[in-house]
């Protein structure tokens, strides 16, 4: 290229970028306001296989119930039989008969392709994949095991990847699916005892930005990704939880976290902080100097502390 027409195509980027800024973006911003007093149509999810892993305990169990509560065909996959058994028999208790139950370790790939091929063959296709199972060791980095460190790579990262390569290419056969991937606040900001737990949810992060982008290029893609980062919930997986004002922060319960999930997936939502309070504080992160940030983190502190303490099950049980 010419010096000459380098010139012109820096001056045409430099326009299309003012154009961009000035005209597009605000045009956008506008929209959204707008969108904020048009009742949305949800989509119904009568009909539809939602598959959750980790049902067996805390918000994987919350999910499965809402699902089975809305109508949805819900089969639970976890790698803890006798919980996983539980949340079946709980939901067929309260009357709810299409509910299907598979053990499975999501971190084994095979075990993984084995039993979508059951789930395809006794109850469909899967139309709703909830990636949701998860473990959270907590303790400094310095005293991570290598063994922990594969373990929550393998888990929070690995297992997204093998159910959906088990789910996605169907749903994008058919271009009908949504996937829903739990990260976590941990997901979007850095964290004391959490280090490895948080590489991993940065990186359910960067796997949904990355598939979103690349559906979005099919044409009239209906296939749909929502991101979920929660807050402390009451599960038990965080045991350790420390707060300087406990009254400011308060742990989200399950049952809650399950309800707004749903919402976003009915309504296409790409991505869901919770509570939605928090993606003020997280946002202000990137902009605020590093010792104002310093400050903040210092004197609102929201922590978790080591898990060591504990006895040695305990943790591995996580
Ligand atoms: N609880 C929180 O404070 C919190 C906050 C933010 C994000 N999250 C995320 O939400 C998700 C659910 O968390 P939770 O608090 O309900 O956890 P939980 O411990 O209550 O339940 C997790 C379930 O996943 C299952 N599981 C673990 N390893 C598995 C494997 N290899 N294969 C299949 N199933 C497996 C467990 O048996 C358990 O039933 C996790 O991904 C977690 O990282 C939780």
């Amino acid at each position: 290229m010419s010096s000459f027409e380098e010139i012109i195509q820096t001056l045409k980027g430099v326009l299309h970028l003012i154009f961009a800024h000035f005209i597009i973006v605000p045009y956008y911003f506008f929209e959204s306001f707008i969108n904020l007093f048009v009742k949305k149509v949800p989509k119904s999810i009568r009909g539809e296989v939602v598959l959750i892993t980790g049902a067996g305990h805390g918000i994987g169990k919350m999910l499965a119930k809402k699902y089975a509560i809305e109508g949805a065909t819900v089969v639970c996959w976890d790698v803890n039989e006798e919980f996983n058994k539980a949340t079946v028999e709980y939901l067929n208790k309260l009357g709810y008969n299409n509910v299907h139950g598979y053990k499975v370790d999501v971190t084994n790939r095979e075990n993984v392709m084995e039993a979508a091929k059951n789930v395809k063959r006794n109850v469909g296709n899967v139309t709703i994949l909830i990636n949701n199972a998860g473990i959270m060791p907590h303790h400094s980095f310095l005293d991570h095991t290598e063994q922990e460190i594969r373990k929550i790579i393998d888990i929070n990262v690995f297992g997204h990847f093998w159910t959906l390569q088990a789910f996605l290419p169907e749903m994008r056969r058919n271009n009908h699916g949504h996937v829903v991937c739990l990260s976590s606040m941990a997901g979007l900001v850095g964290a004391n005892n959490l280090v490895p737990y948080n590489a991993s949810k940065f990186a359910v992060r960067g796997l949904m930005e990355g598939l979103h982008e690349e559906f979005r290029q099919y044409p009239n893609n209906s296939v749909y990704f929502t991101t979920v980062y929660p807050f402390f919930v009451d599960t038990g997986l965080c045991k350790a939880a420390y707060f300087t004002y406990p009254a400011l922060f308060k742990v989200l319960q399950p049952e809650y976290v399950a309800e707004k999930i749903y919402e976003a997936q009915i309504y296409n939502c790409r991505n869901l902080v919770l509570p939605p309070s928090m993606s003020v504080i997280v946002n202000s992160k990137m902009i605020f100097p590093d010792k104002a940030n310093n400050y903040i983190t210092e004197n609102f502190k929201c922590e978790i502390l080591s898990d060591l303490n504990l006895p040695n099950d305990k943790r591995l049980e996580n």
